[in-house]
């Protein structure tokens, strides 16, 4: 057996509820003076206030404007104005944009250098302050990875800043949290929370631990995803979301994601879709390129989803498996092909090109793909 390392947050708070455990995390960790990093979105639903009625004190600073898929540049203007502010704590609040701006805020509450600088792995060493996340999208996972992803406005593409120092002190995971969360937003972070899980299972760097973190992951939101969607008031969906997506992140955060994500990162980069979307509109094209090179773990997916007879031939199981993958996103209304966000076809040399450098998670994917290949799946999608 390989050995591997399981990274998580330093706690987990689950269930509807969970926010009443805020402030004695907050005292637990002797926080005095702290800031909220949240976003315009997440305040107008309301969740800005429910969050002020738990706390044991008032915030110092809050940031409320963090743009969905923020650029560095913003990050950059933030940090100033939180190392002008004496606190010696930070939550977050809302989807992965807030939580992953938050994480590298933490962590670079007393770094002089740029944060551009820190793309890339391991190169924050140390961070200060203490982090407690509350997500309100299912999602991202970010609350349990050592991850951010910050998009790059020069060189056009979104990139992660990895280290230890970004997993959060403590993870409260509410799912009351995500019912006002719109339907586009259910449907996109969802299908992503969704690749998170079967990229993880199909990666190279798979554990048993992972695998079984991804099997129950899959299972939860194959099967709650539509009904969050047609029903953002469901709870019972909305806490199988929540806990399917947290699932999702402990299983991609240990075993990485693939070409799925590597093919969506320049979506994001050049065109601006967000980054479930560029996910879920890749999605069945990456996997049928992927299913000769990890025949077995579809099987086993087809399988555990109960799309068909555990007697089914392999070949049949994978066949429908693919299809019922296609059908969960154009359920949520996930469009089929890049077409219909008016990219043009002339840019897929380029799209192939910046996928092809996203190696950080190429090298997870069951099929080294060339920069060939990578074009050929873009014109697939298109
Ligand atoms: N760090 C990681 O491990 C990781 C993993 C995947 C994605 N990401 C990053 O996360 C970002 C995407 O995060 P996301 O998909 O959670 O969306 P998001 O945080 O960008 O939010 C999208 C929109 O939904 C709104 N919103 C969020 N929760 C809401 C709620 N409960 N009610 C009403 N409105 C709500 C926000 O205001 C925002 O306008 C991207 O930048 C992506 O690259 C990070
Ligand atoms: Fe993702």
């Amino acid at each position: 057996m390989k050995i591997s390392e399981f990274k998580t947050a330093g706690k987990l708070i689950t269930g509807a509820g969970a926010i009443n455990a805020l402030a004695d995390e907050i005292n637990r960790l002797s926080i005095s003076s702290f800031a909220v990093v949240t976003d315009k979105g997440v305040s107008q639903a309301g969740l800005f206030d429910l969050l002020l009625a738990k706390l044991p004190f008032e915030p110092t600073l809050v940031i409320d404007d963090i743009p969905a898929e923020p650029e560095v540049t913003i990050i950059e203007n933030k940090v100033r104005q939180l190392r002008d502010t004496k606190i010696d704590g930070v939550i977050a609040l809302g989807g992965g944009s807030a939580i992953d701006a938050a994480k590298v805020l933490a962590a670079t509450y007393d770094y002089k250098g740029s944060i551009t600088d820190l793309f890339g792995e391991n190169l924050i060493k140390e961070r200060l302050l203490p982090l407690i996340v509350l997500p309100t999208t299912a999602g991202t996972g970010s609350e349990v990875t050592n991850i951010a992803i910050l998009a790059d406005p020069i060189e056009k593409v979104k990139k992660g800043i990895v280290s230890h120092c970004l997993l959060p002190d403590v993870a409260i995971v509410a799912p009351e949290l995500t019912l006002s969360c719109p339907k586009s937003i259910t449907a996109a972070s969802g299908v992503d929370a969704f690749v998170h899980a079967l990229e993880a299972f199909i990666s190279v760097n798979a554990s048993p631990i992972t695998d079984a973190l991804a099997e129950k992951a899959m299972a939860l939101i194959f099967h709650s995803l539509p009904h969050a969607y047609r029903n953002g008031e469901n709870l019972v969906a909305r806490e199988q979301m929540a806990t399917g997506s947290l699932m999702a992140g402990l299983a991609f955060g240990n075993a990485g994601v693939g070409a799925v994500h590597a093919l969506a990162y320049p979506l994001g980069g050049r065109f601006h879709l967000s980054h479930g979307m560029s996910n879920a509109v890749m999605l069945p094209h990456v996997l049928r390129a992927n299913a000769p090179f990890c025949a077995d773990k579809l099987f086993a997916v087809s399988l555990l989803l109960k799309l068909c007879p555990p007697d089914s031939k392999k070949d049949f199981a994978i066949t429908t498996l693919l299809n019922a993958v296609e059908k969960l996103c154009s359920d949520v209304g996930i469009p089929r092909t890049l077409r219909e966000f008016d990219i043009p076809e002339s840019v897929i040399p380029q799209l192939a090109e910046d996928a092809s450098k996203v190696t950080r998670l190429l090298r997870n994917n069951p099929k080294q793909l060339s920069v060939d290949d990578i074009e050929n799946i873009y014109r697939k999608a298109y």
